[in-house]
């Protein structure tokens, strides 16, 4: 965990993010959801109700979806988070971004980044939910736009375009394996 100087508030917070590591100096009451905007220039996570209730601020931490404004940095210090920032490959959008995107599942997209990576964590857990588990699985991400409904429709297309992905690979390195 991070190291306080005796006496000081100040913490140096080093996170495995989205591929890379990044240290920076913050309070120790600093929240997660506040050193990634403000420490780290992350601001595709969302700060909403601060309460734990709105799933603006989710952020993946060591594989699990989280509320990042229910974490204190230092406790995410030497950890990995994965932010929206992290989802696509350069210009090429991840397959969940892609579907979000062809099944209108947002409006505002104020929600968006952390229902994106809510869904990232639902699929890898459960790579093909019935509808029901989508519902359970987003249930605490709050969209006061869309109705939910082309966001279910957007993690459906998003598990199809996972699993043909993965289908694909694996045909792919049986062919080579032949
Ligand atoms: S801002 Fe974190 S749950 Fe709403
Ligand atoms: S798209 Fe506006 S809050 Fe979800």
């Amino acid at each position: 965990m991070a190291s306080t100087p005796p006496g000081d508030g100040t913490i140096a917070v080093t996170l495995q993010i989205n591929g890379g590591e990044r240290t920076a100096s913050t309070e120790d009451r600093t929240l997660l959801v506040n050193f990634l905007r403000n420490e780290l220039g992350l601001t595709g996570t969302h700060v909403g109700c601060q309460t734990g209730q709105c799933g603006a601020c989710t952020v993946v931490l060591d594989g699990q979806s989280v509320k990042s404004c229910m974490v204190l940095a230092a406790q995410a210090d030497g950890h990995e988070v994965m932010t929206v920032e992290g989802m696509a490959n350069g210009t090429e959008l991840h397959p969940i971004q892609e579907a979000y995107w062809e099944q209108h599942g947002l409006q505002c997209g104020y929600c968006t980044p952390g229902m994106l990576l809510s869904t990232m964590t639902l699929l890898q857990d459960n790579p093909d939910p019935s509808e029901d588990e989508i519902r359970h699985g987003i249930e605490g991400n709050i969209c006061r736009c869309t109705g939910y409904h082309n966001i279910i429709r957007s993690v459906q297309d998003a598990a199809r375009r996972m699993n043909a992905s993965t289908t694909t690979t694996t045909s792919n390195q049986a062919e080579v394996a032949e």
